[in-house]
């Protein structure tokens, strides 16, 4: 092999263990501002030297990663379609590789979409890709089964795209763990590193990490279990600690929460609330809402919130997520309390009596009215909205994606 090639793997995938923690920061290629990853300086540089190498897209190497900083770029070279688009699978090549040189990548990186429609571009562009790249002795990392491929996440279906990526020239391929990985492993030539996927209680995210890595995987290559932990350098210290110093779980989970106490939690978690595992997601949009013209029990007075910027103590995630639920319901229920027909009602003639009082008696009935027909307005608004978000948590489920980023295009 090129003694380029061999040393730019060799920056990615440590020759002393043959492992490597790459971080994933590319999301935004076909998501935009991804949930938490919105200012990528501000998720990527305190993560900088936690990892051995950086997967990113050229716009957000040249405008948000310090070129002084040695960390090796692995670079995503592909892309075409949008989250909103027809079909994911319909990539090209967007960045040449000259580009790749002039920004000194370590790697280029390009998904291939097996069993899709575009799966045969998709896998021509990797041959040729290989092609142009070996001349200047730079490796290509294969991305496997993004989009709707996920829903064919088993052995079967993995070990089929990794195996193809590695007989197209792929140096490195990256996967998605699944259960008898060692299969995706065994019969893929070069290293197999894993992504993380839609972001899981932190314990679970490391339990994959340590689960593929004991099935033989080379490393990781993620991303949002990462930096959308409420812990981001925690995170990524204790699957260093499984990927490089070959802890096991419990030992990487302790780690983890021991590092929490030393870490702050993120800054201001109420622009960035944390994803919640899908079986725990927002209060369901479809849920039965209280008739409006029913008369409500009396309120107990709003608690005040506690500061969410308060680093909360390590604990066990699930409980964590359970609380954040209870959070997001207490937050909905009463939401939804304060929109009754009688609070409409006293909105409506408290503004009244700012302005004038016999206008506000004249006006009272039919003030009441439009109430009720705002009421209605307002009912049938979140009908729609509800049935729209129905549709998204459908796609959302279907394609993994984030549920922050579909969420502000509803
Ligand atoms: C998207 C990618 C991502 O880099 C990949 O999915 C890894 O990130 P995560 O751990 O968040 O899944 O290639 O096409």
């Amino acid at each position: 092999m090129d003694w380029g090639l061999k040393n730019r793997i060799a920056s990615i995938i440590k020759p002393t263990n043959n492992r490597g923690v790459m971080l994933a920061i590319d999301h935004g290629y076909f998501l935009g501002p991804t949930e938490k990853l919105e200012v990528p300086k501000r998720t990527i540089s305190p993560l900088l030297k936690y990892c051995d190498s950086l997967m990113v897209t050229r716009g957000i190497v040249r405008t948000s990663v310090d070129p002084n900083f040695p960390v090796p770029i692995v670079l995503r070279v592909s892309g075409g379609s949008s989250i909103i688009g027809e079909d994911l699978s319909n990539e090209k090549i967007t960045t040449s590789v000259k580009d790749a040189v002039r920004i000194n990548a370590s790697a280029l990186a390009m998904s291939i979409f097996v069993g899709a429609k575009y799966e045969h571009n998709s896998l021509v562009s990797l041959g040729n890709l290989v092609n142009e790249a070996e001349e200047y002795g730079l490796p290509v990392l294969a991305v496997t089964a993004v989009g709707k491929e996920l829903a064919k996440r088993d052995a079967r279906y993995l070990s089929l795209s990794c195996r193809i990526a590695a007989e197209f020239g792929a140096h490195i391929v990256k996967t998605y763990y699944c259960d008898n990985f060692e299969k995706v492993v065994n019969s893929c030539p070069v290293p197999v590193i894993i992504a993380g996927g839609p972001k899981i209680p932190e314990r679970d995210a490391l339990a994959l990490t340590y689960n593929g890595i004991k099935a033989g995987a080379a490393g990781v290559d993620m991303g949002r279990n990462i930096w959308q932990s409420q812990y981001p350098i925690p995170m990524i210290r204790a699957v260093r600690a499984i990927v490089h110093s070959n802890y096991n779980l419990n030992q990487a989970y302790e780690l983890f929460k021991k590092l929490c106490k030393e870490y702050p939690v993120r800054n201001n978690p109420q622009n960035f609330p944390g994803r919640l595992p899908q079986n725990q997601q927002r209060p369901q949009q479809n849920q039965p809402k209280p008739q409006q013209n029913q008369q409500r029990p009396p309120q107990k007075p709003q608690q005040p919130k506690p500061q969410q910027n308060q680093p909360r103590p390590p604990q066990n995630s699930s409980q964590s997520h359970s609380k954040t639920n209870n959070v997001h319901h207490k937050s909905h229920n009463s939401q939804s309390h304060n929109r009754t027909n009688q609070d409409l009602h006293k909105n409506s003639s408290q503004s009244h009596s700012k302005t004038n009082n016999v206008h506000h008696k004249r006006h009272s009935n039919q003030n009441h009215n439009n109430s009720l027909s705002q009421n209605h307005r307002n009912q049938n608004q979140k009908n729609n909205q509800s049935q729209l978000r129905q549709k998204h948590n459908k796609f959302l489920q279907l394609f993994c994606f984030d549920y922050g980023t579909l969420e502000r295009w509803m």
